[in-house]
């Protein structure tokens, strides 16, 4: 069994007496919420969510203080459950990380063995960390659809806050599994990199501003990363018996609809929770993320790479809108 180091760096965020503040510490073991792996950590990424938690702006934590950051990908050094071994090379999205237990961003990591995915053939963990809980939104967000009889056929899916983390790798996905993505995005200087990730159209904002509960239908359906205006006129720009995925509120949480994209048009608005998905599903979106829904421009996605110790400049980016892409952490 590896010897572990007596203490490590880890990315802490406390909330106490002496307010919100997050930073690097030195920590031990035992400092971690309880699990049977322990892990050395390779990479981790920053999800919108990562960077609401490490500055306060949003109530992520349910307790603390904790280890930021919702993904982790490293190898095992220690397990407690037979189904792992030391050297496995493991990854874990959401499922309570950052949230309720210690999360990615430290040197070291113990994990619940249950929500452990084992790194499927077909990604290494540089790769499943560009991915990260962004990645498996978007394809958690087309399962569902394709389960509700989304095709190809019913029209191009429009996809929002394009640009960001789960609209980048939404494009590239979406356009992989054979859709015509209309990519919308508020940084039109960024239409030639959301077209190299596949996208047919790039469309702005204000393409999706509806005047009446029902417009002309222009999409088979979507992924929405924003809330807010934009998901209503997405809904009303729906064609018959498609499906809009609502997975963000980078613009607001408010829904301010009529129930006319339902009743005359039998739109389905499908909810996507990366977080608390179910065992067999995580297992399957993982399997289609490293097979046929493989992203082909990863490295064009990463588009930037913080430590621990740069963390709070990623935060930043991401919190001002002027994310492009995915922010990989490495670590180990
Ligand atoms: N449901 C889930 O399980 C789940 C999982 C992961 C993320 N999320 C949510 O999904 C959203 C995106 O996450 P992310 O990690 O991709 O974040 P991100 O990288 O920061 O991307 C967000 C994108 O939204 C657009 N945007 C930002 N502010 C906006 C505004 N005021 N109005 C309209 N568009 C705006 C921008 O894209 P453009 O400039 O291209 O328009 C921005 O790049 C967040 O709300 C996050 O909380 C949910």
């Amino acid at each position: 069994m590896t010897t572990l180091p007596a203490r490590f760096r880890a990315f802490r965020i406390r909330d106490d007496d002496a307010g919100y503040r997050a930073g690097i510490e030195e920590i031990a073991l035992d400092d971690l919420a309880p699990g049977e792996l322990v892990i050395r950590t390779a990479y981790s990424s920053v999800n919108y969510k990562d960077a609401l938690a490490g500055t306060g702006q949003g109530k992520i934590l349910r307790r603390f203080p904790l280890v930021g950051g919702i993904d982790v990908a490293g190898h095992v050094v220690q397990s407690r459950d037979p189904a792992f071994r030391e050297g496995d090379a493991v990854l874990v999205t959401g499922c309570g990380l950052s949230e309720t237990r210690d999360g990615g961003y430290a040197e070291y990591a113990r994990l619940e063995a249950k929500w452990a995915v084992p790194l499927p053939a077909g990604l290494d963990l540089r790769e499943s960390m560009i991915l990260g809980t962004a990645g498996f939104t978007a394809a958690l967000a087309l399962l569902r659809m394709t389960e509700n009889r989304q095709v190809p056929a019913l029209g191009p899916l429009a996809v929002t806050g394009a640009t960001g983390g789960v609209g980048s790798l939404a494009v590239d996905i979406f356009s992989r599994a054979g859709y015509a993505v209309h990519a919308v995005s508020g940084k039109p200087e960024q239409a030639g990199y959301l077209r190299e990730l596949g996208a047919a159209e790039v469309l702005g904002r204000e393409a999706l501003h509806a005047r009446r509960p029902l417009e002309s239908a222009r999409f088979g359906g979507g992924l929405d990363n924003v809330g807010g205006p934009m998901l209503v006129g997405l809904l009303a720009q729906t064609a018959p018996y498609g499906n809009v995925a609502g997975a963000g509120l980078a613009a607001s949480p408010a829904l301010d609809a009529t129930v006319m994209p339902f009743i005359i048009r039998g739109v389905s608005l499908l909810g996507v929770a990366s977080s608390g998905t179910a065992r067999d599903i995580r297992d399957e979106v993982w399997r289609r993320l490293a097979g046929d829904w493989k992203p082909h421009h990863l490295a064009r996605i990463a588009q930037h790479e913080a430590t621990l110790d740069t963390l709070p400049e990623a935060f930043a980016r991401l919190l001002a809108g002027g994310g492009l892409g995915r922010t990989l952490v490495r670590i180990g």
